[in-house]
């Protein structure tokens, strides 16, 4: 495979943080490399530094050496602008903190995202309905986050039915 049709590639990536005096070592000589539509977890003990290295590959933040290469463009040189850019269109972020906007539907939260990508307000609602409709959910596009969330809370006091867990993902 060429590095044009790597979705992801991160090249001997090296991060650290300094803690007063001491130096951390987090990344030394990262290697990823991950074709289009591979799907990985990436599994490792708190603090060893998975977010460090999500941020770095998701061009959040920079490392210290080595090189992150998005869809073959490799963006160490690149400035904040054409990061941002990079960010906008060839990455996807899914925050376990959903970040939706409390006063916004459903439909006006994924609008938001597809109009500061440059479509038009008509556009950018015919787009964030197809979305809606993709995640199986297009017929609350009405609904406001915060109604879901009185939902989730009131769903949250009837206790489960016996044999069955109730469970939630860890922070972050
Ligand atoms: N800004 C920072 N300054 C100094 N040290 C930091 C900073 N951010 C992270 N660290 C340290 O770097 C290490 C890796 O942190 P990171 O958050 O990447 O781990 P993680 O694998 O995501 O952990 P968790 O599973 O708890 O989320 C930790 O020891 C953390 O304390
Ligand atoms: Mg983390």
């Amino acid at each position: 495979m060429t590095a044009e049709n790597h979705a992801l590639r991160l090249e001997a990536v090296g991060k650290e943080y300094r803690q007063g005096e001491n130096r951390l070592t987090i990344l030394k000589d990262a290697e990823i490399t991950l074709a289009p539509g591979e799907m990985v977890a990436l599994v490792a003990p708190s603090g060893a530094g998975k977010s460090t290295l999500l941020h770095i590959a998701g061009l959040l933040d920079r490392p210290d050496s080595g090189e992150v290469h998005v869809g073959g463009v490799a963006c160490g040189t690149l400035g904040d602008e054409a990061r941002t850019a990079m960010r906008r269109h060839a990455i996807g972020f899914v925050y376990q903190f959903h970040h939706l906007l409390p006063e916004f539907s459903a439909l006006e939260n994924v609008m938001l995202p597809q109009m500061i990508g440059g479509l038009a307000r008509k556009d950018a609602a015919v787009r964030a309905q197809e979305l809606l409709d993709y995640m199986r959910i297009g017929a609350r596009s009405q609904h406001r986050p915060a109604e879901a969330l009185r939902r989730r809370a009131a769903a949250r006091r009837h206790r489960p039915r016996s044999g069955q867990l109730a469970a939630r993902s860890p922070r972050r």
